[in-house]
């Protein structure tokens, strides 16, 4: 896959690890739009002699309670290998192995201690260190003991190693923008977070991308129209052209699934009076790019179309302000 586009995003992840750590970092956009990608084109940018990068993609770790949380952060396989923080950038391997003899009572008692403890000594031999969790969504409904709230024992953490100890960059990925609302909603998280919006591609990042792929001025005006900026229906449209498709099979193939499921939807599930309120919604995007709610549905009660529409990533919701 060639990577192409967001400059200004990468400039902006290399800056923000330039700088001192200060704020918990919400990196949101719809499903689909790059986020993954881009943290791991940068991360791989990265100068290890400086960072330490631990990178963790909750989808591939089947977290379902807190054991199963405990035993993927502090994986005690790796015993002896990554007691700190390994070197370099690690993928997938949890947090840091734990050492059975020194570690295992503080875990037992406090593995969120252990957790910045871990992050200070890494720091403290000059190695700034990374934590990158993404889709953090998936932490959601998860109880310590049935009692605690897990996120949000996480998030007191993460915004102490960030705001008040400047030890560690947190960067936290989701593409679940009910999700992210609920966050910005948050007082305590509000204000000690930034939010970073990474979108679909705009028209002039998809006419740069397909004329380096040699389509026509017309083609490309064709995806732009029918299929927009995604950049992972993109890729699939040129996966559709290499296999034998042309631009206008390719696009029309997209626009029926797309139409199908979408009918679908409004036939079978909605009901009557939900269906207004979908056509109206539908209707301001197709017009005018997006729905804008007025100033006094904010802070939001999220109507339970909406809450259903971005959870099935028809729509997706941006908290930014322009
Ligand atoms: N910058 C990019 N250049 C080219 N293709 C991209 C780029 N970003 C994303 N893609 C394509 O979109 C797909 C989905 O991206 P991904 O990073 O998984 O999205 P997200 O994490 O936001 O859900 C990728 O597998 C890739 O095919
Ligand atoms: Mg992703």
């Amino acid at each position: 896959m060639k990577f192409v586009n967001r400059e200004d995003e990468i400039k902006y992840l290399h800056n923000h690890f330039k700088s001192e750590p200060n704020s918990l970092l919400f990196l949101y956009g719809p499903k689909s739009s790059g986020k993954s990608t881009l943290l791991s084109k940068v991360v791989n940018e990265i100068d290890t002699k400086k960072y330490v990068v631990n990178f963790l993609d909750l989808r591939e770790m089947l977290i379902y309670n807190f054991d199963s949380f405990i035993d993927r952060f502090f994986p005690k396989t790796l015993y002896g290998k990554v007691q700190d923080l390994a070197d370099g950038i690690t993928f997938n391997i949890g947090f840091f192995g734990i050492n059975l003899k020194s570690d295992e009572k503080l875990l037992q008692q406090n593995p969120f201690k252990l957790m910045g403890d871990k992050l200070r000594s890494a720091k403290e031999k000059n190695k700034q260190p990374i934590i990158i969790i993404d889709e953090i969504q998936l932490l959601k409904n998860i109880y310590i003991n049935g009692e605690r709230y897990l996120l949000d024992e996480l998030f007191n953490l993460f915004i102490r190693l960030t705001k008040v100890t400047h030890t560690a960059h947190i960067i936290l990925a989701t593409s679940d923008s009910y999700f992210i609302e609920e966050i910005y909603n948050s007082a305590k998280l509000m204000q000690t977070s930034e939010f970073y919006f990474i979108d679909h591609f705009n028209r002039e990042e998809v006419y740069r991308w397909l004329t380096a792929e040699g389509f026509t001025q017309n083609e490309i005006e064709n995806v732009w129209k029918n299929i927009g900026g995604s950049p992972w229906e993109i890729q699939q449209i040129l996966q559709k052209i290499t296999n034998g498709l042309s631009v206008k099979q390719a696009c029309e193939f997209y626009i029926n699934e797309k139409y199908g499921k979408i009918s679908y939807y409004r036939s079978e599930i909605l009901d009557y009076k939900t269906i207004n309120e979908f056509d109206r919604i539908n209707k301001n995007i197709v017009e005018k790019g997006a729905y804008i709610r007025n100033d006094n549905e904010k802070p939001l009660i999220i109507s339970p179309l909406i809450k259903d529409m971005v959870t099935h990533d028809f729509w997706s919701i941006d908290l930014s302000d322009d």
